[in-house]
């Protein structure tokens, strides 16, 4: 989403002029778009922001800033570890930027905006991505849900869905400038709703553009994947088998004080109606391991989950403690680091064996992947992702390069990724 944000920046920066330096020591106005979601994000931006110190002093840098969550959530800390600061604006508060920019540069003060509308959608404003044939498309911002651990609806506000009309005006403009995989976003994408229209309903518009080939989007909530998004997964196919599902933890005493708003059990009969309906999906997932009272049998629970849902892959978190949730309010952050990190450890390892294990059922088989990039290691193979998600790395055909959609045979699996050849010449991405 961050990613999206700074393109939406960028594009708000280039339509009052300004453009994009092609290096750091380049730039005379540096912003550094952040993440509030864990106290570890926190601490990496002011290390980092802490050495841009020197090279306002020094160099061609007039104007230093900070955008996104990390204002939203802690200005005042920023102020005092970041005493140069000239510009603060929350998520709200992009459309100011040209506008503060300009007095900065004129009061030399630091300008500051973290107002949250609980509205603002950027609706008119088109994004500046880099050039590349798989792009995302932000459909809805803010969250309701209130999970007692996340800091997400404090710092980005309520709910709110873009218009289908803005969201398809969007997708048919990158469609057009060669884009042909597009991931909608929203930090609770599946409760999309505007005018009549759900998510199935715009995932089913949308795919109707003619060009686009894969339509992807994340983050679901457990709670809301209806039957009918079911259908059309299982049903039109420019949509991608991969759901991208967080569980958090699995056991319920923890689900409910994270209020989650569903058992293992409901989780579990989810993952199951999905998988029958859609017997190829890939599942993705996240986990937070040591809540404040996850006791040595709700840790369990979580290894047991994992094990039935058979996840292609997970990101593993420890829990961090965010000022301003509930669970901080009501209750103690008491799980030793110690038991905190083994934990991490044993999630991490099962999944490295659960992973492999997916991966292995995808030898021998032939799969279509979006060709991404040349390989680091060997110039003769490339890298690119098939409708599941899964990286691949392939020898290819003479000819083949970014963009194009080919045909791979998988030949073995190591770790979360899949090696092989490439069989034929597939097409170009348009
Ligand atoms: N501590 C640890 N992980 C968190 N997440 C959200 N808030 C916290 C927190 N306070 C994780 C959740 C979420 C992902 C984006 O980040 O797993 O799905
Ligand atoms: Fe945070 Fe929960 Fe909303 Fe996800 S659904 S953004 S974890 S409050």
């Amino acid at each position: 989403m961050n990613v999206y944000d700074s393109d939406l920046v960028a594009g708000i920066l280039s339509g009052s002029g300004y453009v994009k330096a092609s290096s750091m020591e380049d730039a005379e106005i540096v912003l550094l778009n952040t993440c509030a979601i864990r106290e570890k994000a926190v601490e990496r931006v002011i290390n980092k922001f802490s050495q841009y110190a020197y090279m306002k002093k020094a160099g061609r840098m007039k104007i230093a800033g900070i955008l996104g969550c990390i204002p939203q959530h802690s200005p005042e800390r920023l102020k005092k570890e970041l005493p140069f600061l000239d510009i603060l604006a929350g998520p709200d508060s992009y459309h100011k930027l040209p506008e503060m920019i300009e007095a900065s540069l004129k009061d030399k003060k630091l300008h500051e905006n973290t107002e949250l509308t609980h509205t603002q959608n950027y609706e008119e404003v088109l994004p500046f991505p880099e050039n590349s044939f798989s792009s995302f498309v932000t459909i809805m911002r803010g969250c309701n849900n209130f999970c007692s651990y996340c800091v997400v609806p404090y710092v980005r506000g309520r709910e709110r869905s873009r218009s289908t009309g803005s969201v398809l005006k969007e997708v048919r403009s990158l469609v057009q400038r060669n884009v042909t995989e597009i991931t909608l976003l929203g930090q609770n994408v599946n409760s999309y709703y505007s005018n009549g229209t759900d998510l199935a309903a715009l995932l089913n518009i949308i795919s109707g553009v003619e060009g686009l080939k894969r339509l992807r989007f994340a983050t679901s909530h457990p709670k809301d994947i209806s039957d009918e998004l079911i259908h059309i997964m299982a049903n039109n196919p420019k949509i991608c088998n991969h759901l991208h599902l967080p569980f958090q933890s699995g056991s319920d005493a923890i689900l409910k004080r994270m209020n989650r708003g569903y058992t293992r059990e409901e989780y579990l009969s989810k993952i199951e109606r999905i998988r029958k309906a859609v017997p190829q999906i890939a599942v993705t997932t996240d986990v937070i391991v040591g809540f404040p009272g996850e006791s040595c049998e709700d840790f369990e629970y979580t290894l047991d989950l994992m094990r039935k849902a058979q996840f292609d892959n997970a990101f593993m978190f420890i829990y961090s403690e965010r000022n301003g949730t509930e669970a901080k309010k009501n209750f103690v952050d008491d799980i030793p680091r110690k038991v905190k990190t083994d934990r991490l450890k044993k999630v991490s390892e099962l999944q490295k064996k659960l992973s492999l294990e997916q991966m292995s059922h995808e030898t021998g088989r032939i799969r279509e992947v979006l060709t991404e990039s040349v390989s680091k290691k060997r110039k003769d193979e490339l890298m690119g992702r098939t409708e599941q998600n899964r990286t691949v790395i392939f020898k290819k055909i003479e000819g083949t390069k970014p963009g194009d959609y080919i045909n791979v045979r998988i030949d073995r699996a190591e770790g979360i990724s899949l090696f092989g050849e490439q069989v034929d010449k597939g097409v170009g991405g348009k």
